[in-house]
């Protein structure tokens, strides 16, 4: 007889993410809702065993919950509760590493301070699969002796065409100072989504530099969440294509809630943002009536 499936870590324990949208209701500020957030974490440690917590990761734009961003009160706290409980803090920056949220990490912009950071995908803006992990000095000193490897091979590791392509790449960065065309255009970004929220269907737009996503609500007097029906109709049946046939490579999404995810190109300005409006509004103002 088959025996049942058993998780490897069997925990029910859930963090709460930092989506002020949907914060529960009672904090004053984001601030004090992110360091709640935060002390979530350490409940979750005593729960688990500090003994048995390996790490924590974060992304300093949560990406599949929909581009959810946090006070930088809530990466200090969750660096304070990591060092009491020697917990490792990994901050994943495949998506936001490489000049997406107006500085070259995260990390940089909301004053976190990983033990180790994940990169990936722009290092070579897509035009080579590469990823780069970096870590503090203890973590890798055991290498460093010529005694320890660490067994976990694959094989197209340190390619030396992505690694060659990722320099060039990060040498047109400076040359055409794209991380400072994010910082500057970034509000004149948010400005443009935020006209959209005149719109019936669109109960929110967050997110940070060239990273943003509208929240998609049947409606906002009470922040309705669409249901499984309609987010089937109307981000894959519907939103999906229709912005791809408009010509916007946008993302209607529902891993965590219903949200039309934007991450243009670093070279995009306030010309670029302007099309993106035009193109999203009729397709959102139908997608209500096809609510
Ligand atoms: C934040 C984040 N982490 C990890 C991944 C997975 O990256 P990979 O496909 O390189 O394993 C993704 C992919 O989109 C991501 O957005």
């Amino acid at each position: 007889m088959k025996q049942a499936f058993e998780p490897l870590v069997p925990s029910t324990f859930r963090v709460p993410n930092t989506n002020w949208f949907r914060a529960p209701e009672g904090f004053k500020s984001e601030e004090e809702f992110g360091i709640w957030a935060a002390n979530r974490l350490e409940e979750a440690i005593l729960f688990e065993g500090p003994e048995t917590v390996a790490a924590f990761y974060v992304e300093p734009i949560q990406n599949s919950g929909g581009c959810i961003t946090a006070h930088p009160a809530y990466f200090k706290r969750v660096r304070e509760i990591c060092d009491k409980y020697n917990v490792v803090l990994v901050a994943d920056e495949t998506i936001t590493g490489y000049g997406r949220t107006g500085e070259m990490f995260g990390c940089q912009r909301y004053g976190i301070e990983p033990d180790m950071m994940i990169t990936a995908k722009a290092i070579t803006s897509g035009a080579q699969p590469l990823g780069a992990l970096f870590m503090k000095d203890k973590f890798f000193e055991p290498f460093t002796q010529g005694t320890v490897t660490f067994p976990h091979g694959y094989t197209f590791a340190a390619h030396p065409v992505a690694c060659a392509v990722a320099l060039a790449n990060l040498d047109i960065y400076d040359r055409e100072r794209l991380v400072d065309n994010v910082r500057t255009n970034s509000p004149v970004f948010r400005k443009t989504l935020e006209k959209l929220k005149d719109l019936p269907i669109v109960g929110d737009v967050r997110g940070d530099g060239y990273f943003f996503a509208i929240e998609l609500v049947s409606d906002k007097s009470n922040m309705q969440r669409l249901d499984a029906d309609q987010r089937e109709r109307i981000l894959r049946g519907f939103l999906n294509p229709a912005m791809y046939k408009a010509g916007l490579y946008a993302r209607a999404d529902d891993r965590g809630d219903s949200v039309v995810q934007l991450a243009p190109p670093l070279t995009c300005g306030p010309a670029e943002f302007d099309q993106m409006e035009k193109i999203l509004r009729p397709l959102l103002e139908e997608a209500w009536k096809k609510l």
